[in-house]
């Protein structure tokens, strides 16, 4: 299996357009501050990628990564070619589905997600009355029940691994009933044995998450805040961490000690928040995650799996 972190922002990215903080003013500064908002692709057969969420920075993620580009060279009926094969939902938050309309050029857009969150879309966001005059949203349910295979792969198989019932603020008062809004990724090639989990928002260390997790080969995580008050402490929000569906990297109910007690031989952070430390490539913190084992996902990195 070949994965490609195509970005490793929280929603806002780094830096976000409207903040001056330490971290977004140095990202302006140096490039090697900059993260795009979280997502990841993997490669079901030979040239067939999914993009797992759709972030607002989708084109230009597919663009500047060699995997889910297009062939450079011209052809093709009308120009038209791309290795994107479909999208994977981990939930519906708005930046994980913003990039949504930006792939409506397909005409066909294949994704795959809980009913919960295809229910937000439609009935909070709308998204399938909008998009249908531009392109069909082909559905299909991200089981938790057991893996189904991906695009119909003869070796990778996915399932939903639940993980909270943590709605997006718009979809505080939809009548959804609650259920799997957000989940983890599990994909698992049956060829090689292997096995990924991707939990880009962790909410709570559920008994599902901590299975899927101890069984991996490679994990990436929620990452978002380094200790609980972070969110507070930087004024934007008077939530902690916690409260805010993510739980801490160091601290109590910090996930950072239970990552270095995973088996896996990667273990990574992504969705960084552009108020956490980490965000500077040559904080203290990255010293104290290697001492663990675990690390923050480098933008564009490829695993092989
Ligand atoms: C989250 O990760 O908690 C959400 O993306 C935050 C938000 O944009 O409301
Ligand atoms: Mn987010
Ligand atoms: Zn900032």
């Amino acid at each position: 299996m070949r994965v490609q972190i195509l970005g490793t922002a929280a929603g806002g990215g780094v830096p976000q357009w409207n903040c001056a903080c330490h971290g977004c003013a140095a990202a302006r500064a140096h490039p090697s501050w900059r993260r795009r908002h979280a997502s990841i692709a993997i490669e079901a057969a030979e040239g067939r990628w999914h993009v797992v969420n759709a972030t607002p920075d989708i084109a230009e993620q597919i663009e500047s990564s060699a995997a889910p580009r297009p062939d450079p060279r011209p052809g093709g009926p009308a120009g038209r070619r791309t290795p994107v094969a479909g999208v994977i939902l981990t939930d519906a938050e708005l930046d994980h589905t913003l990039g949504l309309p930006r792939l409506r050029e397909a005409p066909s857009l294949p994704i795959a997600a809980t009913g919960t969150v295809r229910a937000a879309l439609e009935r909070g966001l709308r998204l399938d009355r909008v998009l249908a005059p531009y392109t069909d949203l082909a559905w299909t349910d991200l089981p938790e029940d057991g893996p189904v295979p991906l695009d119909g792969s003869d070796h990778l198989e996915i399932s939903a691994v639940r993980v909270s019932g943590k709605r997006p603020r718009y979809a505080a008062d939809l009548d959804i009933p609650d259920g799997r809004w957000s989940v983890a990724l599990h994909v698992t090639d049956r060829s090689s044995g292997r096995s990924l989990v991707y939990a880009p928002a962790v909410a709570d260390w559920s008994p599902g998450l901590s299975a899927a997790l101890a069984t991996a080969d490679c994990v990436i995580v929620d990452g978002t805040f380094w200790d609980d008050d972070e969110p507070r402490r930087s004024g934007f929000t008077r939530r902690t961490a916690t409260e805010m569906g993510h739980l801490p990297i160091i601290g109590p109910g910090g996930t950072a000690e239970r990552l270095a007690a995973l088996p896996a031989a990667r273990r990574l952070y992504t969705h960084l928040n552009n108020t956490n430390p980490l965000v500077d490539p040559g904080h203290e913190g990255h010293r104290t995650l290697a001492a663990l084992g675990v690390e923050t996902a480098p933008e564009g990195l490829v695993i092989e799996l």
